[in-house]
């Protein structure tokens, strides 16, 4: 089986490299070209040209414009990169009969409420980002490819930088962090996203109509500021020095920015559970992991 995963040097991408990899013969790209073939999803003749050079069983998109505010500005990048690459993916998916798996973000809903979102809800998304993650759902599940897509949030890896390694780095200088308290979701490790795809990939091969949208997230929720909490006393209960002695808890209305950000991030994702047979574990369990490789503890 031949895969073909784009985005690999990403939070995700990066995983992947290591969970693909006992499936089958794995050729990962990142938007440089190699060998003349080109993983630059802006460009969409030469990614056209590479998914045909290549003919993959399975396409694995992990690439996506993940810069959320600079996308308010930046609309036609955006939409190139995250949905007609996206529609070109499952185009040409559905010509070779490859599997298409591909991600998506809880920042297709509107945010309002506190209630999990489930995969049928309605989605209204609240900024740029989300239209053209939105868009490229959509154009792949109207293509009729064979696909998975995974709608995520509030991902995280060890390697590159995080919203933990941004506080523990405020921690160690300044005494007071402000940190949002009215956003809530599910922090989720990168490496569990990886994880969970590679299974969902080695089953839908034996069972196609597990095909279609699920949520994927870690386990429970937190708010940006219960997060920051966690991470700060993790760390200095295991011996790190840090100058903070107070974390406020902030409105979202109180740290504007370019791209609006829904407050309600929580999926529901028992039919990725049930559908697959598989257990996601507590967000803090992944966030743990992730702070002991973090400070080497
Ligand atoms: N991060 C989150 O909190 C979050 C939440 C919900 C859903 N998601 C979704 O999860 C997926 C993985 O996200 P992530 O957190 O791994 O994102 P990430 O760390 O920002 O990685 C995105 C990757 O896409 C690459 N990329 C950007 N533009 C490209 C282009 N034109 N051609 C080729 N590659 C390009 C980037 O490469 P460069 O480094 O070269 O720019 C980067 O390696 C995405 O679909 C994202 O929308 C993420």
């Amino acid at each position: 089986m031949k895969i073909l995963l784009l985005g690999k040097n990403g939070q995700v991408g990066w995983e992947l490299q290591r969970s693909l990899a006992p499936l089958g013969e794995l050729v990962a790209l990142d938007r440089h070209a190699v060998d003349g073939l080109c993983g630059d999803l802006s460009n969409l003749d030469a990614l056209r040209a590479a998914i045909r050079q290549l003919k993959p069983d399975v396409i694995v998109n992990a690439a996506a414009y993940t810069a959320v505010d600079k996308a308010e500005s930046d609309v036609e990048l955006a939409d190139r990169v995250n949905s007609q690459a996206s529609r070109l993916m499952a185009e040409e998916a559905l010509i070779l009969d490859a599997w298409l798996i591909h991600y998506s973000t809880d920042y297709v809903f509107s945010g309002e409420g506190s209630t999990p979102w489930c995969e049928g809800d309605a989605v209204a998304p609240v900024n740029q980002y989300g239209v053209s993650k939105l868009a490229g759902e959509q154009a792949i599940t109207a293509s009729g490819c064979k696909h998975l897509i995974f709608r995520t949030s509030w991902v995280y890896g060890a390697r590159g930088n995080n919203f933990a390694k941004t506080m523990l780095r405020l921690a160690k200088d300044r005494e007071t962090l402000s940190v949002i308290a009215d956003q809530v979701g599910a922090p989720t490790g990168a490496d569990l996203i990886a994880d969970v795809t590679a299974l969902a990939i080695r089953q839908v091969l034996q069972q196609p109509k597990l095909a279609g949208l699920y949520h994927l997230a870690a386990s429970g929720e937190v708010s940006w500021h219960g997060y920051a909490r966690h991470v700060i006393e993790f760390a200095r209960s295991h011996g790190e020095q840090l100058a903070v002695a107070a974390i406020n808890p902030i409105d979202t209305t109180a740290y504007p920015t370019p791209a609006r950000r829904p407050l309600n991030s929580r999926l529901n994702t028992r039919k990725l559970r049930d559908n697959f047979s598989l257990h996601l574990p507590d967000w803090q369990s992944g966030v743990t992991r992730m702070l002991r490789e973090v400070l080497n503890k």
